[in-house]
């Protein structure tokens, strides 16, 4: 392969943005200049959310009236409720998740304005409804009734609500919270350069978010905190963590939740959300999965110097809050939405057509016979 060919579009810096940034001078991933987890420590994800797609970190009435438009909008049309009950219970919630943004594309008063004003609406109703219209699946495929979200609850509570039926103690949703703020961006990953193309084809922010979501659902992107849960579950107990990973490593199988395109060194996210999932943990008091984790992470590193990425400690977390394993990946995107939108309007502001050349290896020209000549 020639070497002016960047598989993987490796080491290619492709556009600007002023979303986020991994700083290496604060080791952090930084959210418009804010380390992640100074807005872990001080905010609550509806903040950040704010931040994210208004630039700014909101005052005390921005944030209220952020609020009131969100929660407004935690309701689903009969049809897309319709639409729900119709889908096969089998159906992986990420599917779910990337059909119902499409339907709600096709009930949107305003799906070909690409204005900003206009995006950033839209994008408000992508944000407040695609909860709902998971937990709504959450329970529909175990023959459970759908719960109506609650204005007066945070986005984090109303989701453990509508899928649960109750909010659990605080710290369990401060650690659901601090996962949500954690996910909410990294810059030009696979999902987000998946919108950020379809925008550039002048195309809206349903298709781009469409698109992103059957994106994220690979095992080498957010569906990585899915095979990670079911790696832990395959190990089962502590004992058995150290023959597997030797084994694994052996084989020269990837091993779910460890690498990254853009850390070396370690996923700055990981800190934090390790320190969350040792506090689910205790309040759990289930440290098996704690166990597990440390050994695979202390063999891979001493092995193969890889070091875990956000998804290995978010997997387990989930696990032991109750969530279905195949809805890891889905909160995942309830999160990402924000990050998501943001590109998606920073791509319409300065737009240039996403249109990358190929090397051709392919047959020289050849003349086209008749069929009865072939
Ligand atoms: C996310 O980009 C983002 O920002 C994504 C994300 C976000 O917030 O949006 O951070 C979220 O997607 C996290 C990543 C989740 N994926 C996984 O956990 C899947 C397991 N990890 C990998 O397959 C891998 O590390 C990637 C896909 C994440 C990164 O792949 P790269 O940059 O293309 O690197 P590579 O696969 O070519 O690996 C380089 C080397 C290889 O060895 P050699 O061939 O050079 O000998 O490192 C090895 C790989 O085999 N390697 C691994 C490994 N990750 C890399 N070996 C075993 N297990 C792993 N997990």
């Amino acid at each position: 392969m020639s070497d002016d060919i960047k598989k993987g579009l490796l080491g290619i810096v492709v556009d600007e943005t002023e979303i986020s940034k991994v700083m290496p001078e604060i080791n952090s991933l930084t959210y418009r200049g804010y380390a992640a987890q100074d807005l872990c420590a001080r905010c609550k994800f509806e903040e950040v959310a704010y931040l994210i797609l208004n630039k700014e970190l909101p005052n005390k009435k921005q944030l209220k009236q952020f609020e009131k438009e969100e929660t407004k909008e935690r309701v689903l049309s009969k049809t897309l409720i319709n639409v729900l009950k119709q889908m096969p219970k089998k159906s992986h919630p990420m599917d779910v998740a990337r059909t119902v943004v499409s339907v709600m594309g096709l009930e949107d008063k305003e799906t070909k304005d690409n204005s900003s004003e206009a995006n950033l609406r839209k994008a408000m109703r992508i944000f407040a409804k695609t909860p709902v219209a998971l937990a709504a699946f959450y329970r529909l495929r175990k023959g459970k009734k759908i719960i109506p979200s609650k204005k007066k609850l945070t986005f984090a509570e109303n989701f453990f609500h509508m899928c649960f039926g109750k909010v659990p103690n605080k710290e369990i949703v401060k650690a659901f919270d601090v996962s949500l703020i954690l996910y909410a961006e990294h810059s030009f990953n696979v999902s987000t350069f998946t919108a950020r193309t379809i925008t550039s084809s002048l195309s809206d922010i349903h298709g781009a978010i469409t698109g992103a979501i059957a994106s994220l659902k690979g095992p080498l992107h957010g569906g990585a905190n899915e095979e990670v849960m079911h790696m832990m579950k395959k190990i089962k107990k502590p004992e058995n963590a150290l023959k597997w990973i030797n084994k694994a490593l052996d084989n020269k199988d990837v091993i779910m939740g460890f690498g990254h395109r853009v850390y070396k060194s370690g996923d700055s996210r990981v800190p934090t959300m390790r320190e969350y999932f040792g506090k689910v943990s205790k309040i759990k008091k289930d440290k098996v999965f704690e166990k597990i984790y440390e050994i695979v992470e202390k063999v891979m590193i001493k092995r193969k110097n890889i070091h875990p990425n956000v998804d290995y400690p978010t997997g387990p977390t989930y696990h032991l809050m109750g969530f279905d394993t195949d809805f890891f990946t889905p909160i995942f995107v309830i999160s990402r939405i924000t990050g998501w939108s943001a590109h998606i309007m920073e791509q319409h502001a300065a737009n240039k057509l996403i249109r990358p050349l190929a090397s051709y290896k392919g047959s020289k020209h050849r003349k086209v016979m008749q069929l009865n000549h072939r």
